[in-house]
């Protein structure tokens, strides 16, 4: 049996749909079932058989907090995904970020040690990976550090070494850092919000870049890492490094909307910083802009997945047809 932890969100329902096609025996946590519903959407963006790839799943309410919600749904569990994870830049969430971020993933090496799990597959974030100073893409063994990091990485590191205390009890891991995971379906979150902003038509692009890499991609790879021998090994998973301009010029076309045109220039982004300040005081939700998201956006960092090319002779699919397929859904869903 095999165990997947977030799976109501963008990777897990993904994943989900995968297992289901492949005849898995599967289990899914979810916590509340309103959630289930998006999971459901997901699967109906690929398939006509949703409904019943959807009832081949073995659901569970649990939360990976809740130790003894976690008991139940490791029985006779053999493998693990563990996606699960609360996602913010904001510091005042650092609390709750390392709570579900390493204190949750504690929780779910525990129960694999305790239940014997054979392996387990975590899905971690490039954010964990070190800077470059230079132009020289980073990769796996590049040296991280908390400096000028957000409070999800640093609750992402913490939970990775959660992972490799896993490792030291005999647990087979691996472990993939993503970039921004491209897909469709969670539009208020993550890379969702490329489609939101392009989608409004804005005349304004942040500076700097990243790594982006399909959903398709990401899920591929980890199911292939679970079927293979590797263990002990964490992996870049990013398909290109580009830039914030050139990803949301590529959206806003497959949008039919006119790409953004002018750089944010620093002073716009503080002045950002500011007015993002007091939206946070105002209305409790979580900042989007921080000094070390600005930091981020002025000194982008490249990534090389060469590790993972090779451990799987992987080729990544072109960013094209998932940006096409999100667009497409995306303007779907909101006319
Ligand atoms: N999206 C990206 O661009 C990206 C990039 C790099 C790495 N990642 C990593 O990829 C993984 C999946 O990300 P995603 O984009 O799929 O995130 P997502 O759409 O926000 O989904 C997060 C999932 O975690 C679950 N979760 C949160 N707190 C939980 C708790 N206490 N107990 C049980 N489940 C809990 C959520 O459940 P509910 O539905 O109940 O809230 C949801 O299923 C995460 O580990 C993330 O750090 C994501």
């Amino acid at each position: 049996m095999v165990l997947v932890t977030g799976g109501t969100g963008l990777v897990g329902s993904h994943l989900l749909l995968k297992l289901a096609m492949d005849n898995s025996k599967v289990r899914a946590l979810y916590r509340t079932p309103e959630k289930l519903a998006q999971v459901k959407r997901t699967f109906s963006y690929y398939t006509s058989d949703a409904h019943s790839l959807f009832n081949k799943i073995d659901w569970v309410k649990g939360d990976i907090l809740d130790i003894p919600s976690l008991k139940s749904a490791f029985q006779q569990v053999t493998h693990v995904y563990h996606c699960a994870a609360y996602i913010s830049f904001s510091p005042s969430d650092f609390k709750k970020l390392e709570r579900v971020n390493r204190e949750g993933t504690a929780n779910i090496v525990n129960m694999c040690i305790a239940e014997g799990v054979k392996k387990i597959c975590y899905v971690s974030t490039i954010g964990t990976i070190g800077r470059t100073v230079t132009d020289e893409e980073a990769d796996e063994e590049t040296e991280w550090s908390r400096q000028h990091t957000n409070p999800y990485a640093i609750t992402k590191y913490l939970a990775e070494m959660e992972v490799w205390r896993g490792a030291q009890e005999q647990l087979q891991v691996v472990i993939v850092n993503p970039g921004v995971i491209l897909g469709p379906g969670y539009w208020e979150n993550g890379s969702g919000t490329f489609f939101k902003t392009a989608h409004k038509g804005y005349s304004y692009y942040p500076p700097g870049g990243s790594g982006f890499v399909s959903v398709a991609d990401v899920i591929t790879i980890m199911v292939n890492l679970m079927d293979s021998d590797i263990n002990g090994e964490r992996f870049i998973t990013v398909a290109k490094n580009i830039s914030y301009k050139q990803i949301l010029d590529r959206i806003s076309r497959s949008m039919g909307k006119k790409p953004p045109q002018k750089r944010l220039k620093l002073w716009q982004l503080q002045l950002g910083k500011f007015a993002d300040q007091i939206r946070h005081v105002v209305t409790v939700k979580p900042r989007t802009i921080t000094n070390n998201t600005i930091y981020g956006l002025i000194h982008p960092t490249t990534f090389d997945s060469t590790k993972i090319k090779r451990a799987l002779e992987f080729e990544f699919e072109p960013l094209d047809a998932i940006i096409e397929l999100s667009a497409k859904l995306f303007i779907a869903e909101h006319s």
